[in-house]
């Protein structure tokens, strides 16, 4: 056996400063084909999970961002929504309805004064793709049978159909001021950076929500939005055809609509995936949907890079930086293949491997200290790296939360809609008076760092920092 050198007995101190000081943690070890192991591992995630949220006790429920159904800062109003959507899978994939009724009282508490997820204390800086984030989580709580509100207030698929209203609003303006032809813009309001954008969250937004409406519903005017959005986003270089799904595309190029971001995020594909798939089974099986469906899938392997051992990656954990919206994206792909299998199954067996793999590497991540007395189970951003790798929040909490639950996908109902069982109370012209030139609130106290935008900040870090760090990945 050799001595240490100087350097190397350097380099194992630090290693022990960072690693090993720590008292020993037990990895949670994920056995992907076991029910009872993905519910026991998932329950642990989401206890860690929920408590950077609310202290549960007997004395109630006390939420720590002040009032029900938002988190503080670094995470804006949207992941919030997001993160109830992640706990609505973790109950419907596990059966554990421990945290039904804090669910349910923040998507009740955010609904808004004029019901339409713009509350006055967001909606300032409130995006399309925010926005959007908060239906999908309404149209979940319908498809699983979360309790409907109390019946003064809008059922979970009046919510929805209040946003797919104001979203046909907005569309249906671009399209009279022949912006491009249609697409909605990133933004609501145009004092907000990204009002020249016309991004996939948003109108792939559009699309997705009118596939799931139009599968609850069986009503066929939404399955025609879905389609018109979609052939909209087809004939941009939002999706060139071959399975590609770029981020944006800017309105002032000439002639306008032009170019795209081609940064790939995990979520954008998310969403196109689970809006293929719906739109699949809705249609019995379409040729057109199967085809684009195939594709997304096919090109999304560019998310589990063979040298990170097929495991799930975003593109900014190459250099570390993901920030804290960026951090959660990994949890609506992963989301999104579970529905996916479900309402696809002839794609189940591409879709699950992936999940399987990238969910037993997720787990053993899950080793960092809670600092909310919810155990050891925090978890890493990088699901390749060995153990926790220091970073931590409600983001990987939620992607960690969300790959692991969805592989019960195949054990449990698929999603319900009206005929299968779905009661969700509906309003078909709800969001149809909305009318965006309103002043949100707090208009006038509006400064430049909000200009930049609560919205989901891709583009503003992708020209940044990363501007093609995705090749070195990849
Ligand atoms: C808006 O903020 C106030 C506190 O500043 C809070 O009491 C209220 O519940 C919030 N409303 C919504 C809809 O979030
Ligand atoms: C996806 O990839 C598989 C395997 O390479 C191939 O057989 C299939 O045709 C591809 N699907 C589409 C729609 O391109
Ligand atoms: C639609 O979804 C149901 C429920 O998961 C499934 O049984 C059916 O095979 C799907 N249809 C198609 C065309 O894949
Ligand atoms: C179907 O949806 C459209 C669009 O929201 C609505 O105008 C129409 O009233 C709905 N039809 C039924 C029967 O609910």
């Amino acid at each position: 056996m050799r001595l240490f050198s100087p350097a190397q007995a350097l380099a194992a101190l630090t290693l022990l400063s960072t690693d090993v000081v720590r008292p020993q943690v037990q990895a949670l070890v994920l056995d992907p084909l076991s029910e009872d192991s993905i519910k026991d591992v998932a329950s642990k995630v989401a206890g860690a999970l929920v408590a950077q949220y609310a202290d549960i006790d007997e004395k109630g429920i006390h939420v720590l961002g002040g009032y029900p159904g938002i988190l503080y800062e670094p995470y804006y109003w949207w992941q919030a929504g997001a993160m109830f959507g992640t706990l609505l899978d973790y109950w419907h994939y596990t059966g554990d309805d421990q945290y039904n009724e804090v669910i349910r009282e923040g998507l009740i508490h955010q609904f808004g004064e004029n019901l339409d997820l713009m509350p006055g204390n967001q909606s300032k800086n409130e995006g399309n793709d925010d926005q959007v984030f908060w239906a999908f989580s309404m149209i979940m709580a319908a498809e699983y049978k979360l309790p409907d509100p109390p019946g003064d207030k809008p059922g979970w698929l009046a919510m929805t159909q209040s946003v797919f209203n104001q979203f046909v609003g907005r569309y249906n303006k671009e399209v009279a001021d022949d912006v491009c032809g249609g697409g909605m813009r990133w933004q609501i309001f145009h004092w907000l950076n990204g009002w020249n954008y016309k991004n996939t969250a948003s109108n792939g937004g559009l699309f997705h929500l009118g596939a799931r409406l139009a599968m609850y519903t069986k009503n066929d005017t939404y399955a025609k939005w879905a389609e018109k959005a979609f052939d909209w986003m087809s004939q941009s270089p939002l999706l060139p055809g071959d399975g590609t799904v770029n981020d944006g595309t800017d309105v002032k190029t000439d002639p306008p609509c032009k170019d795209a971001d081609r940064n790939p995020w995990t979520y954008n594909y998310g969403i196109m995936i689970a809006g293929a798939a719906y739109m699949y089974n809705y249609t019995n099986g379409a040729e057109k949907w199967k085809t684009h469906l195939g594709q997304f899938l096919n090109k999304s392997m560019m998310f589990y890079p063979e040298d990170k051992g097929g495991v799930m990656v975003e593109i900014c954990e190459a250099n570390t930086v993901c920030d804290a919206d960026q951090q959660s994206f990994k949890a609506y792909l992963a989301r999104w293949l579970g529905v996916t299998a479900q309402m696809a199954p002839e794609f189940a067996p591409i879709i699950m491997p992936r999940l399987r793999t990238s969910a037993v590497a997720a787990a053993q991540t899950c080793q960092g200290p809670s600092q909310h007395g919810a155990g050891d189970y925090l978890c890493g951003e990088k699901w390749y790296h060995q153990g926790w790798d220091g970073i931590g929040g409600v983001g990987t909490q939620m992607t960690a939360l969300n790959v692991i639950s969805v592989l019960n996908a195949e054990r449990v109902p698929p999603p319900y809609s009206g005929d299968t069982g779905g009661t969700s109370r509906g309003n078909p012209g709800l969001g149809t008076n909305n009318h965006d030139d309103r002043l949100p609130k707090f208009e006038n106290e509006i400064t430049t760092g909000d200009k930049a935008g609560a919205a989901i900040v891709t583009i503003i870090v992708a020209v940044l920092f990363l501007g093609g760090a995705w090749w070195m990945l990849f």
